[in-house]
């Protein structure tokens, strides 16, 4: 624990949640193979975690997509830097999020993916902030409803750091931390203290 910032979710809890979306989407999935479609990078530990859980033949593959400074500010103006190097056409395709806010970025990549043809387009995302939502969308499975905090940690970085952090912080204080970007440093120290 620390004064900047606060476990939200922990690790147990994670874990627990990831095991129960991987059954669900085993379940909903059965007699099909999926195609992961993971977004670079916060979704990366996520997926890793998510894919292990699902009892199916499935297929991962990554993209890239940019932001123009804010999601707010951009309007939605994202574009592909990585694409995917499969066809997607006939797959039944599940996009593995970390995080939902305005919905911008995903709803500009499901109007891409859903271009491809594909046999269906459902999202995994572990958080959604819905508070933020500025384009309509619902994923298919949540792990998290999301408070309108800053989160940091399994995936979610500030300033690209952190996303190492087993569990999910809330920060309290954004600003303090951006200054001392070290302050979380503290909460990297495994539990043997190593
Ligand atoms: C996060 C998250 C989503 C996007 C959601 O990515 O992984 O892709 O923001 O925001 P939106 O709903 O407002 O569009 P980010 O741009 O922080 O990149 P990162 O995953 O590389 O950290």
């Amino acid at each position: 624990m620390s004064e900047v910032a606060s476990v939200l979710f922990g690790r147990e809890d994670i874990r627990r949640r990831v095991e129960e979306l991987g059954r669900a989407i085993t379940g909903d999935y059965a007699g099909r193979e999926p195609v992961l479609v993971s977004v670079l990078k916060g979704g990366t530990v996520f997926l890793a975690d998510l894919m292990r859980e699902i009892h199916l033949a499935l297929e991962v593959h990554f993209i890239a997509i940019s932001r123009y400074g804010d999601a707010e500010e951009s309007m939605g103006r994202v574009q592909i830097l990585l694409d995917l190097d499969v066809d997607l056409a006939g797959r039944d395709v599940l996009v593995v999020e970390d995080i939902v806010d305005t919905g911008l970025t995903l709803s500009y990549l499901l109007s891409v993916l859903s271009a491809r043809r594909t046999a269906s387009l459902e999202v995994c995302t572990l958080l959604d902030r819905s508070v933020r939502r500025i384009a309509p969308l619902t994923p298919r499975y949540t792990g998290f409803d999301c408070p309108d905090l800053f989160v940091v940690g399994y995936g979610l970085d500030v300033d690209e750091r952190y996303r190492n952090l087993p569990a999910i912080y809330a920060v309290e204080d954004v600003r303090m931390l951006q200054e001392d970007p070290g302050l979380l440093a503290p909460m990297l120290v495994g539990p043997d203290g190593g």
